[in-house]
């Protein structure tokens, strides 16, 4: 692969290959020199036109992890504040002979338009509503870790869906490894046609559904996203679909909670779940998603394997 655009291009094969990537970085990442010069002379860069805490710090880790060159550009100061175009943007990054682009963009379908303009790998660091594709692998790397295995493994996907770029990769990379998905939310948080994103439930009721959950995958309600008055209201929504310390007593002992962050505590998660000691893998994620990120800059960019090996 050129691009990490979207997860549906890639085969379980291609995922599989990732995971055992990133668990090899682990090792670099757990030595007390965590740098290594696979990705020297590479160049890239990284243009955040959104907000971004875990991935634009764990994409900046990762590149120096990997000891490329990295630029930092984007948002409101650059001149596309004075009306300069995508297009010219990225043709005056590609002047520098980069290697690489990393995007968010509140735009569904910047990346590929990108990839197309540069003729540089790309990859899609979170598109609208479209696509999260490393948020995606992340989780899978997560639970992978956790479990030993994707296959079989039942994850329900509970709130915003509708608003989930998260979902967009992360249904599709779900039913590629073989699990089992089911989506839960009030009907107007999911999309019209909901079927489409590939889950094989979907079902209004979190108690129903919580009893058979061995991964319960909390989105983020997206506040920003929703337009006029929310319903349902953030306090009815916790009263139905907020993984509360109560709501325990229906999981099974072994399931575990994740959350791709930013998390609105006391809406989607309260403390007791999102700091569970035992189920909570929400910091495990934010730390796979510097070791997925390793190993999709150093697969698409095509490094130096010597340098990881030992
Ligand atoms: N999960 C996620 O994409 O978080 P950020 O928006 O902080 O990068």
């Amino acid at each position: 692969h050129k691009h990490l655009i979207d997860i549906r291009e890639y085969s379980s094969e291609d995922i599989q290959t990732i995971l055992h990537t990133a668990d090899k970085f682990r090792a670099v990442n757990e030595r007390r020199i965590k740098k290594v010069p696979a990705l020297r002379g590479f160049t890239v860069v990284n243009m955040f036109n959104e907000p971004s805490t875990r991935t634009r710090s764990s994409f900046e880790l990762a590149e120096k992890r990997l000891s490329c060159d990295s630029l930092n550009f984007g948002g409101s100061s650059t001149s596309t504040v004075k009306g300069e175009s995508l297009e010219d943007t990225v043709k005056t990054l590609c002047a520098y002979k980069i290697d690489m682009i990393i995007v968010r963009d509140k735009r569904a379908g910047v990346p590929r338009k990108i990839a197309d303009i540069s003729g540089v790998s790309v990859i899609d660091a979170g598109d609208g509503k479209h696509q999260h594709p490393t948020q995606a692998l992340l989780d899978l790397y997560s639970i992978w870790r956790h479990f030993g295995t994707l296959s079989h493994l039942k994850v329900g996907i509970v709130g915003d869906v509708g608003h989930s770029r998260v979902c967009g990769s992360l249904v599709p990379a779900l039913k590629i490894m073989g699990a089992h998905v089911t989506l839960i939310a009030p009907k107007t948080l999911l999309p019209a046609y909901p079927e489409a994103l590939g889950a094989d439930e979907v079902t209004s009721s979190l108690d129903d559904a919580l009893g058979d959950l061995d991964v319960v995958y909390m989105l983020r309600i997206q506040r920003e996203r929703l337009e006029g008055a929310p319903y349902p209201s953030l306090r009815e929504y916790n009263l139905l679909y907020g993984l509360t310390r109560e709501r325990e007593h229906f999981m099974k002992d072994t399931a575990v909670i994740c959350h791709p962050g930013p998390i609105n505590r006391g809406v989607e998660l309260d403390d007791y779940m999102a700091d569970h000691p035992q189920r909570s893998l929400i910091l495990d994620q934010v730390y796979s998603g510097v070791l997925v990120r390793m190993a999709m800059l150093y697969l698409l960019l095509g490094g130096n394997d010597e340098s990881i090996s030992h």
